[in-house]
């Protein structure tokens, strides 16, 4: 059955909700506080860097299932379902901010037809379907929780080939009725609680980055025992128990979810007295990673940074995104200025300082223009492209031969063939 849909907040995940649920049949009203998105997304054209997004949007729009709006009224005045995807940035003590998602509430509560529901599709912790109850006042309108599973990089994959939908209410009908708006997907649909639901959110993407850390923690021991983390990652990744997903070593996890998600969870943990040493344990390991890779880029360097110039390819948190949010690569960067290093940095899609980059950041034009008299290269995000490279151009260019490959992307016997010093993650 097709419903009437509005998206509040047409971010990553807004965006992707909205396209694909009106590729699903739904009509989708997506909102949004910022005019200048909400201008571009009207002339067709999409605010981020996301696989297959901009055609879904496009035929989205020319079926007339899909518009956009300037602000959460507009959008939810005649809806049956109304999708809160506004941000949950980290608080000053860790936890979750939740004030977009009440706020957001807060405005549609007036306009929201009789027996709406609304579905918290932000990340929100243990509690939270209660707090939107509270903000919209509105006895007749049901909350529903719905947590996003997308990856950056592969949304709209994610999001239309689920690995399952999780769906939390304590009505059964409202569960039911968000369940059917996946119909069209071939997925396992899991109806639980909303506490459980919120659980879930948290708990999966803790597993992830607990596995993250644990890879980069065997790599820094494959590192002094002289074992190979590729041929480690197989044999153990071979192991159904274990899987290889999600088993790469790497410059340390980041992003606009895990940093945040992982210290809200330890934050739910302490509110319901249990200490998660396990996953400060995690956040540890990667802190600590982050800085073993600045200190591999500094010895490369031959021990001091300073006056040093080191080329970065590489700047988002992962490739297939535009998202720097808690990028690694722009902690290790920040590591490396503070050392004194000069940092010249390309990445396919940033091509001018953006906020949460440091201003001393050299933005390069090319992957060639960033490694211009450089010192060393580390490369700290897993762009196809950089793989195609060739060493012998880039030797050309630099002033030293060091390469830290901080993503194992690139032929490491290539580029020592051209001269390099080549330093891998676990091998
Ligand atoms: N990005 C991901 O990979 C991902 C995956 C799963 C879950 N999540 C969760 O989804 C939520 C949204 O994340 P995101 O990455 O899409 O954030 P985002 O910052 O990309 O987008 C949020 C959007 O909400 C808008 N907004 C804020 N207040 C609003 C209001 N009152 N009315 C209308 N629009 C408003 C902002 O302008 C922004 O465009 C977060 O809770 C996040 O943790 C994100």
């Amino acid at each position: 059955m097709s419903c009437r849909i509005a998206v509040i907040g047409t971010g990553y995940v807004g965006l992707t909700t909205g396209a694909c649920l009106a590729h699903l049949g739904h009509t989708v009203v997506c909102a949004d506080i910022d005019a200048d998105k909400i201008a571009k997304l009207r002339d067709g054209i999409i605010p981020i860097v996301e696989l297959g997004l901009a055609d879904l949007v496009a035929d989205g729009m020319a079926s007339g299932r899909l518009s956009f709006v300037m602000g959460s009224t507009e959008a939810a005045k005649n809806c049956d379902i109304a999708f809160l995807c506004v941000p949950t940035p980290q608080g000053e003590d860790g936890s979750a901010d939740l004030s977009y998602v009440q706020r957001a509430a807060e405005e549609i509560s007036a306009v929201l037809p009789f027996e709406a529901i609304v579905v918290n599709k932000s990340t929100v912790p243990v509690g939270s379907t209660k707090v939107v109850e509270k903000a919209l006042k509105r006895p007749d309108v049901k909350v529903v929780s719905n947590p996003e599973f997308l990856r950056e990089g592969s949304a709209v994959q994610d999001f239309l080939k689920p690995d399952r939908v999780v769906v939390g209410s304590d009505d059964q009908a409202a569960a039911m009725k968000v369940a059917s708006l996946y119909d069209g997907l071939s997925t396992r649909v899991i109806i639980t609680d909303p506490a459980s639901a919120e659980t879930i959110k948290y708990a999966a993407n803790a597993f992830l980055a607990t596995k993250l850390s644990f890879i980069n923690a065997i790599a820094a021991i494959c590192e002094g025992v002289g074992a190979d983390i590729n041929d480690v990652v197989v044999g153990i990744g071979s192991d159904k128990r274990i899987g290889e997903n999600f088993l790469r070593p790497g410059p340390g996890w980041g992003g606009s979810c895990f940093p945040k998600d992982s210290r809200a969870l330890i934050k739910i943990a302490e509110d319901a007295d249990y200490s998660f040493d396990l996953l400060k344990g995690v956040i540890t390991v990667n802190d600590q990673q982050l800085d073993r890779v600045a200190d591999k880029i500094r010895l490369a360097a031959g021990g001091d940074l300073s006056g040093k110039i080191v080329a970065v390819w590489g700047l988002t948190f992962k490739a297939g995104t535009d998202d720097l949010r808690d990028s690694p690569a722009i902690a290790i960067i920040e590591r490396l200025t503070k050392l004194g290093a000069r940092v010249q940095a390309y990445d396919p899609t940033v091509n001018v300082i953006r906020p949460g980059l440091p201003n001393d950041l050299v933005i390069a034009a090319s992957s060639d223009e960033a490694t211009s008299r450089a010192d060393v290269l580390a490369v700290l995000t897993e762009w196809d492209d950089f793989k195609w490279i060739s060493p012998s151009t880039i030797a050309t260019e630099m002033t030293g031969k060091q390469i830290v490959d901080a993503r194992n992307l690139l032929d490491r016997k290539d580029w020592e063939r051209a001269g390099f010093t080549y330093q891998g993650i676990g091998r």
